[in-house]
């Protein structure tokens, strides 16, 4: 299984939820790896701050070495891993369009700001032109309200927002929470940083929904 985390507006939480995201995964009993295709190599720093503590793997993907290479790199690691989890860069050109069509599922992280919001529209757009392409009902496209703050309107009225764009929302938010900031910082991941935290039980409930694509 293929899930490309993407958006190309920076600092919505695509790291935050594709690394902890593919996290959750292995401790589910799935073989998950990370593909880091952001240049900025995020997820990747996010594992050498671990050191051998770090029981995730994250491979670079470098985007820029062509359709042809890339979709090979990528299939020969969905073949020996069950679940490949693509942190995508901040941007919507061919590496997205690539990402998503050969993803299973698309993750589009939004924050609850209309800005970013119509930001997210175009990243959700592109998923579905790839679904069209395909012509086999893949990728999924999946809304994730990210960074939400349950106490303002705002995120409450998100997902009434998201459910008129295209792909659908998921019924789980990643609430702006300290730790999952934190765990950056401790070189760890959420389900071993802080397990019995909402954080973690949020992005636990985001992967049995994400399973059901599987
Ligand atoms: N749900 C969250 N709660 C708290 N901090 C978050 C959350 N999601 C992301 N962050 C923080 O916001 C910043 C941007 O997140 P990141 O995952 O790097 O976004 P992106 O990969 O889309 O650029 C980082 O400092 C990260 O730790
Ligand atoms: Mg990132």
């Amino acid at each position: 299984m293929i899930i490309s985390v993407m958006n190309q507006k920076g600092g919505c939480g695509k790291t935050t939820i594709a690394v902890n995201l593919a996290a959750i995964l292995k401790k589910a009993g799935f073989d998950t790896i990370v593909m880091d295709a952001d240049p900025q190599l995020s997820a990747s720093r996010w594992a050498k701050q671990g050191g051998e503590a770090f029981h995730l793997t994250v491979h670079p993907l470098d985007m820029t070495k062509g359709a042809r290479k890339v979709k090979t790199e990528i299939r020969e690691h969905a073949e020996t891993s069950e679940i490949v989890v693509i942190d995508c860069p901040p941007e919507l050109r061919e590496p997205a369009m690539l990402a998503s069509l050969l993803a299973d599922v698309v993750l589009v992280p939004v924050t609850p700001s209309p800005l970013d919001i119509w930001a997210a529209e175009a990243a959700t757009e592109l998923a579905q032109d790839a679904r069209e392409l395909n012509g086999n009902n893949k990728p999924v496209v999946i809304l994730v309200p990210s960074k939400t703050n349950t106490h303002t309107v705002i995120a409450k009225d998100l997902g009434k927002t998201l459910a008129s764009m295209e792909g659908q929302v998921a019924p789980i938010s990643i609430v702006q929470r300290v730790v999952l900031a934190e765990c950056v910082i401790a070189g760890s991941t959420i389900d071993i940083y802080a397990p019995h935290s909402p954080a973690c039980k949020e992005m636990e409930a985001l992967g049995q929904f994400v399973l059901q694509f599987k």
